[in-house]
Parts: structure tokens; sequence; C-alpha cells
């Protein structure tokens, strides 16, 4: 699959998102070592904190599923900016693929792409507890 094939079935998600409250749907399409691709969008609640991110819910989809190897993370919203994952998500998605290509798309389609590392750099994760005592 190509990087423009994995962000447009992110820009797909949009129509499933559920943003009444933030008027910002989101969408992200997440692929496996092996090529398989799971989608998610934002899922918003009446108790805001209790919202969920596009990228987690692909991510937690996923590892529902039995997968743990991921290559490729696509996230498209319809902003101006590109839609980059937010902090929560960068750590998550950190714990199953610090080496993860992040391809982050706007409004008007187009892409930047760049790895989880340069998004969060000296991340914290799983190999960092196995440095304590
Ligand atoms: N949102 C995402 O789905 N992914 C991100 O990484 C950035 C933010 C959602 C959360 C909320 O539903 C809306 O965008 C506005 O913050």
């Amino acid at each position: 699959m190509t990087d423009r094939e994995l962000v447009d079935l992110a820009f797909a998600m949009l129509e499933r998102a559920y943003a009444p409250y933030s008027g910002f749907p989101v969408g992200a399409a997440l692929e496996c070592a092996d090529g398989t691709v799971y989608t998610g969008c934002n899922v918003e609640n009446a108790a805001y904190g209790s919202s969920i991110c596009a990228e987690r819910t692909a991510l937690v989809k996923a590892v529902s599923e039995g997968r743990r190897g991921f290559v490729r993370l696509a996230v498209a919203g319809r902003s101006q900016d590109y839609c980059w994952p937010c902090g929560a998500c960068r750590q998550m998605l950190y714990e199953f693929a610090p080496g993860l290509k992040v391809l982050a798309a706007r409004g008007d389609g187009k892409y930047f792409a760049c790895s989880l590392g340069e998004l969060m750099p000296h991340g914290f994760g799983p190999k960092s507890l196995e440095q304590g005592e």
C-alpha cells in the first residue's frame, strides 16, 4: 500500500468521527507489519475527558485483536495545518512502535511524512523501565 492510499483510508474515517463538541473530526489508519490496516476515528463524549482520539481508537482496536507490530500511521483532519498526533497518542504509539512512520494530513489532502521519533525525541517506553534499579 502506498503512503497516499493509507492517508486516504484515514480521510475516509472522517465520516465516522463523532466530534459534536469540538467540531474537529479526525481519522486514522494504522498499518501492521504484515500489511493489515486498522482504522479509527475520534469518539467524543458529553463527559469531555472520556473522549478518545482517532489514533488511539485504531491502536486499541489493533492491540485488542492481537496485533503488536506497527509500521505506519496516517492521521487526517480537515484543518489547515497538518493533523499532528497529540501527546497522549504519541506516547501510546511509542509503547508498541518507537520506529513508526507517521503521515500527518491536512484538509487540502497534503500530508507530511516523519517518524514518531522525530515527533517524540527521548521517549519513555518499555526499554526505559528495564534500566531502573
Ligand atoms: N484528536 C484526535 O483524534 N487525534 C489527535 O491526535 C488530536 C486530537 C481529536 C480529539 C478531539 O476529539 C478533537 O480532536 C479535538 O481535540
